[in-house]
Parts: C-alpha cells; structure tokens; sequence
C-alpha cells in the first residue's frame, strides 16, 4: 500500500521562507474597488439543489456590473474571458433543463452512480453538473510559492484531506490546466496547517506570519496576473482542513468576502457563504493510508444502538456526556473508552455513531461512521454538512438538536427496523462519495470537492455580455 503525499525535505524550508517573503513587495492592500459581480444562479442552481435554506441566505449582491469599472479594468483577454462565460452560461442552461427531468434511469450509463438511491436532493440535476463538470472545468494553479507551505499540505491525521487535495490537484491532467486564459477557477496553493505549523509562534502568539503569507500570496499574484483584480477575487478559490482558516482568510477581505473558500470548518456563525463557499469533509487518516477503511458488519450483527468516544471539547459534548456519558446500555457514550475495547470495533457493531461538533463543526466521526455503514447521528450548531448541496443527508443520516439530546435514545428507538435498514443501505450508496482514490475515480471525494466549486463557479457570472 502507498502513501498518497509526497514528503518534503524541511532542511529547505527556513531558506526558501525567509527568501519568498524578503522577495515579496510589502504595499499597502488597496480594498477599495466595490464588488461587482453577480450572483446569476441562486435563482437556479441553489434553488433546485439545495433545501430552502439556501434561497433564505441570498445575497444581495449588485445584479449589473458597474460599467466606469468595467473599462477601467478592461484588459486584452476580455475575450477569452467572455468564452469562459459562455460556456458557463451553457452549463447553466443545461442544469436548468435537466432540473425539469425527474426520471433521468434511462440516461445514467455509469455503474456505481445510483440516482434512485434517494440519496440525492435531485439526481437527474446533479448527474448532468457533474457530467458538465467533467467536460468543461478547468482549474488553473498557481504555481508560486513553495513547500512546505504552498504546494503541499499534512496527508495523515485530522487535517489530512487539506493535504489530500493538494497533492491530488497538483497532479491532475483532466482538470487542471495550465493555460490561465482557458481556467474558470484559480487555485490559491497555499496551506494553513503547514503556515500555522511553520510560522505560528507557540510561545509570543504571534500570527503575523500567517497574515504575511497570505496577504503577501494575494498581492504577488494580484500584481503578476490580471485574474485577482480582474473578479476581485471571485473566481478564486482557496482549501483548509484547520480551523483557523475561516479567519485566516479574513487577512484578505476580497478572499473572505468574495472568493470561494472551500473549508472543512464550515461554519454559518464564522460567515460561512453555503452559495459561495463550500463545505468539505474532515477525514481522520491514522497512518495516511486510504486503503481498507471501509467495510463494517451485517445489519444483523449490529448489536449497539448508539455508540460515541471522544473528549469533551466544544460546547454539544458536555451536554452530550451530561445525558449520555455511561449511563444506558444500549446508547453507549464514552469520553475514554475501556480498557480493551477497540475504537473501530466499536463504530462497526454500531448501528447509529454519534457524531457531535467538537470544538470546531466538523468532525471526522461523520465520514467515519459511512466508512463502516453505521448511520451518522449529527449533532452541531451552525454546521453546512459537506456535499449538502447536491446530497440529500436527511435520507442517510439522522440530525438531533442540542435541546433534543435528553431524548437522543427516544428519537433512535423511534425509528422502525425497516427505514433503519433503507438508511444504512443509502449509507453505503453514499460511500463512493467520501472514499479517497489514488489516482481518483469519478465521484469520490476529490471529485465531490471539485464539483462543490464548481456549482460556486456557476453561481458568479464576470461577464455581463454573455447570458
Ligand atoms: C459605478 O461606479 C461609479 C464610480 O465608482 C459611480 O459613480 C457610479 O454611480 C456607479 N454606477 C452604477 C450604475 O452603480
Ligand atoms: C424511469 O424510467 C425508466 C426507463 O425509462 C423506467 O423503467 C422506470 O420505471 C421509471 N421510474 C419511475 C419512478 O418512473
Ligand atoms: C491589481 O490591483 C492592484 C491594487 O490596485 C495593483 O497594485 C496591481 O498592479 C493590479 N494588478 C495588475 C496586474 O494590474
Ligand atoms: C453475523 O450473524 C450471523 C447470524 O445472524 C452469524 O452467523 C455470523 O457469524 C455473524 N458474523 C459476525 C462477523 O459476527
Ligand atoms: C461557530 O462559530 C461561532 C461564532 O464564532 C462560535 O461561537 C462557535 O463556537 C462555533 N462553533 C463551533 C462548534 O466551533
């Protein structure tokens, strides 16, 4: 079995900081152009995709781009970037059409994708984006900066999906590409994990340089390129698995404000956009391997009814322990497990895994819990679950709210045998979705990341002449 993530010698690394940072002009961050894009598909892709709620959190963002800064930032590849959005409007009208389709059996060829699993908010919808995806994203990476803090990210542990998507994206041959002019997303390389883990100081707090390497990230490609300025960043899209990235992109307001921020911590109360960011899943590798996780037992052979382990952190798993923390047989709640009993057993003799927000939303329990078929029980506040857009989490997974969680095992007992048995085989229909392929196959994670910024993609339009 191989590691997915190269590793890069750290002997290089103070050199080539100290050199890219010294090399980096430091200007004064000029925020002052209004924001002038608009947001085309909430009236389209949101409103079909996704619950109501999206629809709720629309933004009011000015529908016509202001004409004075269009000529003001008129520049000589106008056309290229109109035939950008032309096919996007195509993609558009596409998914809109196949929107109206509720019975799409006869046009799904691919083996694995099952679209009348109920799994999915609309899966004629999401089936022909995906294909649209497949045809037409082109994602530009920008090759500046260097590892470990660009280019690279942690593949083992709790941040490892941050690590995952890098090494994947920078060797992809379908999506990337490296012609700027074709790409209809630029990705911003850089890692919060390696930069917090690299240039945090533990013993002054100081986190001046997190800000300086990103602002100073922004502010190269801005002045080297024509792409930052020319959206304001909305067609750029940054990735973190840690939980200081919400804030971390706050360094930047056009990034916090306008750019697509693909975050595992995606939380509404921190100014998570569900329409223009995207939630993505935390996935635990314990040795970095992505092999063999998946698997659990019969239905049958579920013996547990409910089963969490974990230390008490955040602000729902006291509240769960209050209830809950060894005090019934059959909801089996642990802040350390006893003696002899295995962690992965357990969650595999399990038929419902509890998985309640730490002290950030995600949690890895969630993607844990589909690995081994066990139905996920999501507790969290202000959480967008990954993939919602397009998945129909209700279906496979149960939610229970904090003020719920006295009659957590009420609420369990009250689901029948039979819908228990229809979730966990939905459980395991949503599998391909959350599994890590190296090289990647079609759907899985990788896939689902791209795809979530992709409908974020569709959701801005830059060019008012192409409807
Ligand atoms: C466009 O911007 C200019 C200068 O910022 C402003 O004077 C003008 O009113 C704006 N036009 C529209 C239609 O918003
Ligand atoms: C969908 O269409 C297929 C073939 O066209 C048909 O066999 C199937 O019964 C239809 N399903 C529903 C729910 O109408
Ligand atoms: C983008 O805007 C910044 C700030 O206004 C400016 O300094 C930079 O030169 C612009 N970049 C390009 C490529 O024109
Ligand atoms: C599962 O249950 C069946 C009987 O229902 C039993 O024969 C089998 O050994 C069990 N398998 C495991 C792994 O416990
Ligand atoms: C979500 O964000 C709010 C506001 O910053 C914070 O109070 C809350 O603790 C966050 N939730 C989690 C689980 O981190």
């Amino acid at each position: 079995m191989r590691q997915l993530c190269r590793t890069h010698p750290e002997v290089a690394f103070c050199a080539l900081a100290s050199l890219f940072l010294a090399v980096l002009v430091i200007l004064v961050w000029n925020s002052s152009i209004e924001l002038n894009y608009s947001f085309v598909t909430t009236s389209l892709l949101f409103f079909q995709m996704s619950s109501d709620s999206f629809d709720q959190k629309k933004q009011n963002v000015p529908v016509n781009r202001n004409k004075s800064l269009k000529e003001e930032n008129s520049w000589k590849g106008d056309r290229k970037l109109r035939r950008v959005e032309e096919s996007l409007a195509t993609a558009r009208s596409l998914i809109k059409e196949a929107s109206k389709n509720t019975n799409c059996t006869a046009d799904i060829k691919d083996v694995g994708f099952a679209p009348q699993g109920g799994i999915y908010r609309n899966a004629c919808l999401f089936y022909r984006s995906y294909l649209l995806m497949e045809n037409l994203f082109k994602i530009f990476v920008y090759e500046e900066g260097e590892p470990p803090l660009f280019h690279n990210g942690p593949c083992k542990y709790i941040f490892s999906t941050e690590g995952l998507f890098f090494s994947l994206m920078e060797t992809n041959t379908h999506f990337r590409t490296y012609d700027p002019d074709e790409a209809q997303v630029y990705f911003l390389p850089f890692s919060v994990v390696e930069i917090r883990t690299y240039l945090y100081d533990q013993r002054t707090k100081d986190k001046g340089g997190l800000k300086r390497s990103v602002v100073d990230y922004v502010r190269m490609i801005s002045n080297k390129y024509p792409y930052w300025n020319r959206s304001l960043g909305a067609d750029h899209f940054m990735l973190s698995c840690h939980n200081w990235a919400p804030w971390v992109t706050w360094y930047v307001p056009e990034l916090f404000h306008n750019s697509i921020r693909v975050l595992c911590n995606a939380n509404t109360s921190e100014r998570f956009k569900p329409e223009k960011d995207a939630s993505f899943p935390e996935i635990h590798l314990q040795t970095g391997q992505v092999t063999g996780l998946t698997g659990g037992l019969l239905a049958a052979n579920r013996t547990i009814l409910a089963f969490f382990a974990g230390q008490a952190h955040g602000k729902i798993r006291p509240a769960l322990f209050e209830h809950w923390k060894e005090k019934d047989k059959d909801v089996l709640v642990y802040e350390k497990l006893p003696e002899g009993v295995d962690y992965n057993e357990m969650m595999k003799k399990s038929k419902f895994c509890i998985c309640p927000s730490g002290h950030e939303v995600a949690s890895p329990r969630v993607v844990e819990a589909i690995y081994v078929e066990c139905v996920p029980v999501l507790i969290s506040q202000h959480y967008i679950i990954p993939f919602s857009d397009v998945l129909n989490w209700d279906s496979f997974s149960i939610q229970v709210s904090l003020s719920d969680l006295p009659n957590l095992k009420k609420i369990l007992m009250a689901i029948t045998q039979d819908e228990y048995l229809r979730m966990k085989e939905r459980v395991k229909q949503v599998q391909q979705h959350f599994v890590i392929n190296d090289p990647p196959k079609r759907f899985d994670v990788f896939h689902m990341i791209l795809h979530s910024i992709w409908l974020r993609r569709l959701n801005v339009q830059l060019d008012n002449e192409s409807q």
